[in-house]
């Protein structure tokens, strides 16, 4: 296990951040901005896991949690469904979408209650709803190809389904993972839902068979890169001669790092009439709202505006 902070009683209010590379990320520039504008005289720190960790590493950075009076509680990426998994007899309340999804994205604390909240289908609809045109799926017939079926994943999936309007719904979800145990999770949470969407589950870890499954698609399609390849792993689940679908949309779900998908579908943003979107947007809508819910800010348009424009300033080069 490598963690990045030890767990001493907190200072000062203080927000963890538990992730694989938390050092990298913007949101250690980011938060003292967002800090200072939103009047909370509070700190971020990292808790760097291994992928896939002991439950021993989920529980220490939990109970710290619960139990320091200014640890105020954390945003959980990556382990989300394993935290949760690990830890679920240390909370008092979980919102019905961790429920639904089987996760937690965020940690916080009201009086002595523990709380995790999967936010990632609110957050994620959010990000959707900024790329993709309104009715853009009766319009185009396109499909869904989501390469990972991780928290994420079930996600995005759980958003889908609830669009009330036919015509903001892909009539077809295709979902490509290496392990068999996370398509399975995902089969569950698509049963709980009262959905139309056709799922399918492909187990695969070989880039030449997404290739051809990627060139099956409609056009305008979506292809999402939800593996964590290009960040959390090197490469991408696609070849170099992968074939994206004509006037399709592309989704990296990161927005720091080598983003190998990504630059394989630029090279062909012309050709193909792609539009691309990297994960920022995602970053702020998954930190504004678990941020919110960590020190009970009440988030509006005018406020997410002020937090977006300070962030903005300090964002990587694409
Ligand atoms: N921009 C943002 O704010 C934001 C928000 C959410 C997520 N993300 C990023 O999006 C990525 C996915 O997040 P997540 O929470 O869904 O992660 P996750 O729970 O770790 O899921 C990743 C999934 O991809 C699968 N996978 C890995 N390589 C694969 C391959 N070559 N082919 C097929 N499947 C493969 C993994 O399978 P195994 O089960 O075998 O490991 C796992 O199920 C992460 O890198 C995360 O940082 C960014």
């Amino acid at each position: 296990m490598a963690s990045s902070t030890a767990l001493e009683p907190a200072p000062i209010p203080t927000m963890y951040f538990v992730g694989v590379t938390t050092g990298k990320s913007s949101i250690m520039r980011v938060f003292p901005k967002w800090s200072d504008i939103l009047g909370l005289g509070a700190q971020i720190k990292g808790y760097d896991c291994v992928l896939h960790a002991p439950a021993e590493d989920y529980f220490r950075i939990v109970r710290h949690i619960k139990n320091d009076p200014l640890s105020m509680g954390a945003l959980v990426t990556t382990h989300k469904i394993d935290l949760l998994h690990a830890t679920r007899s240390e909370f008092d309340y979980l919102d019905p979408y961790a429920i639904l999804c089987d996760e937690i994205s965020s940690i916080s604390k009201r009086g002595t209650q523990l709380r995790g909240h999967a936010k990632d289908p609110i957050t994620s609809g959010l990000s959707w709803e900024a790329f993709v045109p309104q009715g853009h799926w009766g319009k185009t017939g396109g499909h869904v190809l989501c390469l990972g079926a991780g928290g994420s994943a079930v996600a995005i999936s759980a958003y889908i389904a609830s669009r009330p309007d036919p015509a903001d719904r892909p009539k077809k979800f295709i979902t490509v993972n290496r392990s068999a145990g996370r398509l399975e999770t995902l089969r569950d949470v698509h049963k709980q839902l009262d959905s139309d969407i056709e799922w399918e589950y492909i187990l695969n870890e070989d880039p030449l068979k997404n290739d051809e499954i990627m060139a099956q698609l409609p056009p305008g399609s979506m292809v999402i890169n939800a593996t964590g390849m290009g960040k959390d792993r090197p490469g991408s689940p696609l070849t170099d001669n992968g074939v994206w679908p004509q006037n399709g949309l592309v989704w990296e779900l990161n927005y720091r790092g080598e983003l190998d998908f990504m630059r394989q579908a630029e090279r062909r943003t012309q050709q193909d009439n792609l539009t691309i979107e990297d994960g920022w947007v995602y970053f702020l809508h998954g930190w504004t709202q678990v941020i919110a819910e960590v020190f009970d800010v009440q988030l509006t348009p005018e406020l997410f505006a002020q937090l977006d424009a300070a962030a903005s300033e300090l964002r990587p080069a694409r």
